[in-house]
């Protein structure tokens, strides 16, 4: 390693670097000290094994909290936590106050959503600074919980046009400026500049290959490149250029009557994509023909996207990238590789599908922001095989190569990208147990794939990548490219954790070598992060069925003699999921997204409907962000 190179990385841990050295350091050097992180390169340039930072000290310094089943949020000792944004709180100026009483769609559209789950910290005045006090969170809003939200819902028969426009303004995302003051108490601050709802209703344009398909028209979008919205955003990322991704995931379920169309090549595509050929889970097609196949075919189609916006920009408007592919999205982690291409790793949340990987053609410009704009829109995109031996394959979804042929129903490139399922399937990929989120750790340079479970796998559809039949407890992949290289087309993987209770021998459980008696139960991987000295951070989204106590947030050593020491620092509400966590740049918070708290009950006039009054003792419940920091103000995996 040069001097130079050393410099850089003893001064800027990962996330300093993706902002301050973005503006510093040439584009050449920004390469190699990002390369600094995944591996080791000697005086030749090849990348040897990966090593972790030499000094650092990776120990995590809490102990693990009993599992828990009450209500409520608990963290382990030594730590506070604070519920810092709730469902419905105002966000501008002219925002009305949460009343659910009296609650309205036009309150909604400037109001923070509903069910929070992913969640990512933009550091202000820009992405290219490190402050750790002061910073927009982007956090998606998933889905919505209809009876939980309206006292007395009626159901899916009764749902008033008005409630269905709620929904629509409850899903989305939502910017928000958040600052820590001297006390050290963190806020949202309402009235912000930047605060931004993206909801149901806001356009987005449709860019890449796919943009302008035949597939993607639609009554109101003759030219198939603008859509009304976004659906169902579960997990995302962060770009080295500031911006923020979101997966669309299970989109399918707002739409409803499959079964109306034709036999044909689309029908196909939705069966594929389990558009319902009854009524969804959602009863909006009973207000608005766009969510009724058999009325507007094409529409499920412009869902399932990549979307990409500017946090630091209200005004800007949304992309769906689809040179990413249309999966599932669970989400799109983002590295910069050595040569200067993107890669962003994503997962297709469902039992047997897919992992992918896209890498774009052109190189990430340090100096010129906007020269980054549509490094999402052409490049490469892979899927994953694992084979039994430890090996592992990148193989490209590239219409004309391969299956990829008008024999099998492609046109064009666009095609294989609307039918990205299929074409993965052609061409062999794995097929997994659930993928969901999928990082990067910032020391050793290997990403780490949840897999939350598959409790449809036989015996004899068990393969190595994915060991267990009636996988319920989950595992995570360890993965690592050859050299070291996020653009390679060959790596090496291995099983890191196979979830479960490890003292309960028939759970079979696996936490990389580490004594399974004295590891946290753990079950269900969902999101995961990475601190600044390379633990992992896991949430969990299926605790209360598997393991019968509430989901978490876990953190694990990747490197060392603690690797595989599962601790669980947090516990969340009764029905709630753990959906996601995120840091802020030194490590000093972390921002919990507690998701549907109280699932399972309903809100009605009687009280025992209910199962949680998170976050504050009453109904109704109210997703909420937590931030965790330790009460000595020291980083929250220990000084
Ligand atoms: Fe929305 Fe795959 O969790
Ligand atoms: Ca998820
Ligand atoms: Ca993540
Ligand atoms: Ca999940």
């Amino acid at each position: 390693m040069s001097t130079f190179e050393q410099v850089i990385k003893n001064r800027f841990n990962r996330r300093t670097l993706l902002g301050q050295a973005a503006k510093a350091i040439p584009v050449a050097s920004f390469a190699a000290a990002m390369r600094s992180t995944a591996a080791e390169t000697d005086v030749a340039g090849t990348a040897s094994a990966s090593v972790r930072d030499a000094g650092s000290d990776p120990r995590l310094s809490f102990t693990a909290i009993p599992a828990a089943s009450r209500d409520g949020f608990t963290v382990a000792t030594g730590y506070r936590s604070d519920v810092i944004l709730r469902w419905g709180d105002p966000l501008f100026n002219d925002s009305p106050q949460f009343d659910p009483a009296t609650m309205t769609a036009a309150a909604q559209a400037k109001q923070f959503g509903y069910n929070c789950d992913w969640m990512d910290f933009f550091p202000l005045p820009g992405h290219d600074v490190a402050n750790p006090r002061h910073g927009l969170l982007v956090v998606n809003h998933e889905y919505t919980n209809p009876e939980l939200m309206f006292k007395n819902y009626g159901g899916f028969n009764n749902q008033t046009r008005e409630q269905t426009d709620i929904e629509l303004m409850a899903h989305g995302l939502s910017v928000v400026e958040l600052m820590r003051d001297s006390s050290g108490r963190w806020r949202y601050v309402q009235g912000s500049q930047y605060n931004r709802r993206i909801t149901m209703r806001t356009m987005f344009e449709i860019t890449g290959p796919a943009a302008g398909s035949p597939w993607l028209r639609t009554t109101t979008d003759a030219e198939g490149k603008l859509v009304e919205g976004t659906l169902n955003n579960c997990a995302g990322g962060i770009s080295p250029w500031g911006t923020a991704l979101s997966g669309e995931e299970n989109f399918h379920q707002y739409f409803s009557n499959a079964s109306a169309l034709p036999d044909g090549p689309l029908k196909t595509l939705h069966a594929r994509y389990g558009l319902p050929n009854g009524n969804g889970e959602y009863p909006w097609s009973r207000h608005y023909s766009r969510f009724d196949v058999g009325k507007e075919p094409n529409e499920p189609n412009r869902f399932g996207w990549i979307v990409e916006f500017d946090p630091y920009d209200p005004a800007s408007r949304p992309k769906k990238r689809t040179a990413l592919g249309r999966i599932r999205h669970e989400g799109a982690t983002i590295e910069v590789a050595r040569n200067g291409r993107i890669v962003a790793y994503m997962g297709d949340d469902e039992r047997f599908q897919h992992v992918y990987k896209y890498v774009s053609k052109g190189t990430f410009n340090a100096f010129n922001r906007a020269a980054n704009s549509s490094l999402l829109d052409e490049g490469t995109l892979y899927t994953a095989k694992f084979n039994d031996d430890g090996s592992g394959q990148w193989l490209p979804l590239v219409y004309g190569q391969g299956p990829l042929t008008t024999a099998n129903g492609f046109t064009s490139q666009a095609d294989v990208l609307i039918n990205t399922r299929t074409a993965a399937r052609l061409l062999g990929a794995t097929q997994m147990d659930r993928p969901e989120d999928i990082d990067t750790n910032p020391v050793n340079g290997k990403v780490y794939i949840a897999l939350t479970n598959n409790t449809n796998r036989t015996d004899r559809q068990v393969d190595k990548a994915n060991p267990r039949a009636s996988n319920r407890y989950g595992h995570i992949i360890e993965l690592t490219e050859d050299g070291g290289d996020h653009t390679a087309l060959q790596f090496r993987w291995e099983i890191f954790l196979l979830c479960g209770d490890g003292k309960t021998a028939s759970h079979g459980a696996f936490f990389a070598g580490f004594d399974p008696a004295q590891v946290s139960a753990i079950a269900n991987p969902d999101n995961l992060a990475f601190d600044n000295k390379g633990n992992l951070w896991i949430s969990t989204d299926g605790q209360p069925g598997t393991l019968r106590i509430n989901d978490g947030i876990y953190a694990v050593p990747t490197e060392g003699p603690e690797r595989g020491f599962v601790r669980q620092l947090c516990s969340v509400a009764i029905g709630a999921e753990a959906a996601s966590l995120v840091m802020n740049t030194d490590d000093t918070a972390l921002f919990v997204a507690v998701q549907h708290p109280g699932e399972g009950g309903k809100w009605t006039d009687t009280a025992s409907d209910s199962i949680s009054s998170f976050p504050d003792g009453k109904q109704p419940v109210r997703p909420s962000v937590v931030v965790v920091s330790k009460a000595s103000g020291s980083p929250v995996i220990g000084s």
